[in-house]
């Protein structure tokens, strides 16, 4: 048996979708009986042209980069799902592959997945919630208590002093509460085109004191492709400033205070690192900072990352930490990448609330 027909008879009857474009001739070279079937549930053409329109972000990822495949597309349908990428094929400019896979049952088992962990984290988030009340609602029955019990003794400053107490604990479960209000905050995002540049200089404006006092040095690298972004500027705002200021944090003490903002495009995609020198985190605590109220510090809620991603979520944005304990973390975003205006009035469609 020829070696080409016995890989096409493989071809055949593997179940992944596989179809090759002639880039020059523009035409479907090749397809396989899965491709066949897929394409026909999908109810797509075979016409290049439209193909090629179809996958016009994934062939310009290819295209623009070094990647040997695009990133993962998916396409749904009548309640079955379909991912695809497109493949560079080794040795020829001519030919490219289109990879298809249904992955219908891998998505239901992983919103299963998703649905069991929440059921996980909404018992974290009880236990969480009765802590960071319960510790300061039992500090305050047990001033009133003392206060009760001494009314005639105490002097009006040591009355003060329990009172000035109450008040610290009030403010505790408000700052908790704030932080719940965030949480549901930018349901809806309100999405326009930001220059991160300019958004990041701004920004960094804001961390101003702080990071003269701490003698932190800053640089914000952001390259040109990875400049327009998508995004809700006052949820960004909201993000950014909860990165920075776990950086700022975990460079206390360190030699050398180093933070680092980068921005550079593949494809439709912006990735956006803060990386900082600081503490760094062990492999377990990566495992376990997007769970609510999972904090190392005294007076950290555990809650800055956990609403972050949920407001990076709604944005379609992806958020990652990599990070060597002792050496630094860095934070990568994932953005959609937006089309640079087509004046030059750069940064003009940004509002900042502070
Ligand atoms: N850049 C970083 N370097 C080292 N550790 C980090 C970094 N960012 C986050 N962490 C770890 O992840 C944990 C969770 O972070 P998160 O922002 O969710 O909460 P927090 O900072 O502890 O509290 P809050 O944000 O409410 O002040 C932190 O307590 C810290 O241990
Ligand atoms: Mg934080």
């Amino acid at each position: 048996m020829e070696i080409e027909n016995m890989f096409s008879d493989i071809l055949g009857k593997i179940e992944t979708g596989v179809i090759v474009l002639d880039q020059v001739n523009r035409q479907v070279f090749f397809r396989n009986q899965q491709a066949d079937r897929i394409w026909d549930f999908i109810q797509a053409t075979y016409d290049y042209e439209e193909l090629s329109a179809m996958m016009f972000n994934e062939l310009d990822q290819i295209k623009s980069s070094n990647m040997v495949c695009s990133d993962r597309s998916l396409i749904n349908c009548d309640h079955r799902s379909f991912a695809y990428r497109v493949c560079h094929i080794t040795g020829t400019k001519q030919y490219v592959a289109v990879i298809i896979n249904d992955v219908t049952d891998q998505n239901r088992l992983e919103a299963i997945d998703e649905a069991s962990e929440m059921m996980n984290n909404i018992s974290n988030v009880f236990s969480g919630i009765r802590h960071e009340i319960g510790n300061p609602l039992n500090s305050m029955k047990m001033a009133l208590t003392v206060l009760k019990m001494n009314l005639e003794k105490f002097s009006k400053d040591e009355i003060k002093i329990y009172m000035d107490r109450m008040t610290d604990d009030a403010a505790k479960m408000e700052s908790l509460l704030k932080s719940f209000k965030n949480f549901n905050m930018f349901e809806k995002p309100n999405t326009v085109r930001v220059d991160l540049d300019l958004f990041f200089k701004s920004l960094t404006q804001l961390l101003g004191a702080d990071v003269r006092k701490k003698n932190i040095n800053i640089s914000i690298d952001i390259l040109p492709e990875g400049r327009w972004v998508t995004a809700d500027t006052r949820a960004l705002q909201h993000v950014a400033m909860n990165i920075l200021a776990n950086a700022l944090d975990a460079v206390e003490g360190v030699e050398n205070p180093t933070l680092k903002i980068r921005g550079e495009a593949v494809g439709e995609k912006v990735f956006l690192s803060i990386i900082d020198n600081g503490c760094g985190m062990p492999d377990e605590l990566v495992e376990n900072a997007f769970k609510p109220f999972f904090t190392t510090k005294l007076h950290g809620t555990g809650l800055g990352l956990v609403i972050s991603k949920k407001m990076l979520g709604q944005m379609n944005c992806d958020i990652k930490i990599r990070s060597e304990e002792g050496a630094g973390t860095t934070i990568t975003l994932t953005m959609p990448k937006a089309k640079p205006p087509e004046s030059d009035k750069v940064g003009s469609e940004i509002v900042y609330h502070q």
